[in-house]
């Protein structure tokens, strides 16, 4: 049976909220900004779900500044950690689900094969420290998903939101400009609306709750998936190829952090490539508007 109670999203200014409001269509969904909604305050949490009812709380609020995180590590801990603290108690309070996304950042990227959930953690940055915390806290919560993704793209044209690494490439390369891109960092990019539909498919099927790895299948280097997204763009990219080590970052980047999505294709949604995602995007994104 389906989720036919309210659908609470909290963050929903954000890139994956509007992904996830989306995919929830048809289903009554409440949308807390942060100007409605201080996921940092906790009474105002406590509130918020009172008075939504939801069956389902989606926590897409992030401190998202990897870098900023080192010099705020106080804020980067209130949202990404004791808040979702506060949507854990405020859910089971309500009898909701929690859905909570974390990061590819909580392990150290010295790996050499895909991650599994059961992988041990090792964050290094404060960052990765604070969604780690955050984790733990959802998964308190009587029934959570905690869905780790990885270098989110797909913003829609015109998005005037935070936008991500690929979203920067893309321009780029449309743009004929030169555009720098590690060649070695790992990932396994997560094309939003498939988060999206994965996140709907967990909650509506009625999934074991727990940890799950919701990235595209497969992976590459940056270097790659620039060179892929020139290819279907039909353009003739200028990429600068650079390595981690020759950029200066405030806060440690895991260089191989390619997440096994097998779990969650045992839960029944099978993850397409990273490439299928990219091809997918673009497409969309030149369509005339109508
Ligand atoms: N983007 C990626 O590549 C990536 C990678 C790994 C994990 N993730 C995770 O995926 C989830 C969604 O990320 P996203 O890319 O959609 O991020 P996003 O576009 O930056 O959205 C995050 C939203 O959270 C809001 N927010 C920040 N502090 C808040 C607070 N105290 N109360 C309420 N809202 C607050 C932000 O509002 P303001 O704009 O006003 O700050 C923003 O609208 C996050 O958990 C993130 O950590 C993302």
């Amino acid at each position: 049976m389906p989720v036919t109670g309210p659908v609470l999203v909290v963050g929903a200014a954000g890139r994956l909220a509007a992904a996830v409001a989306h995919a929830f269509a048809g289903r009554a969904v409440v949308r807390h900004t942060r100007a409605s909604l201080d996921v940092a305050d906790a009474a105002a949490v406590a509130r918020a779900a009172v008075a939504a009812a939801p069956e389902v709380i989606v926590n897409c609020a992030a401190f998202n500044d990897v870098d900023g995180a080192e010099d705020r590590p106080g804020e980067a801990m209130a949202v990404n950690a004791f808040a979702v603290r506060s949507l854990a108690r405020a859910a089971e309070a309500c009898g909701a689900t929690l859905v909570h996304y974390s990061t590819d950042f909580v392990f150290d990227g010295d790996a050499t094969a895909p991650y599994i959930e059961d992988a041990g953690p090792a964050p290094r940055s404060v960052y990765a420290m604070s969604k780690l915390l955050g984790e733990w806290f959802a998964l308190d919560a009587p029934r959570a998903f905690v869905l780790r993704v990885e270098s989110i793209f797909g913003s829609p044209a015109g998005w005037s939101g935070r936008r991500g690494t690929l979203d920067g490439i893309v321009e780029s390369i449309e743009a004929h400009r030169e555009v720098r891109v590690f060649t070695d960092r790992t990932v396994s990019p997560s094309y939003v609306d498939d988060v999206a539909a994965a996140t709907r498919h967990l909650v509506d099927e009625h999934a074991s709750p727990g940890l799950y790895h919701c990235v595209n299948t497969g992976y590459a280097t940056w270097y790659q998936v620039a060179e892929e997204a020139a290819r279907i763009l039909g353009v003739a990219p200028r990429l600068h190829p650079v390595t981690v080590d020759q950029v200066s970052l405030r806060a440690a980047r895991p260089r191989f952090c390619a997440l096994s999505n097998r779990k969650l294709a045992g839960a029944g949604f099978v993850m397409p490539t990273w490439q299928d995602g990219l091809r997918r995007w673009l497409a969309g994104r030149k369509q005339p508007a109508a």
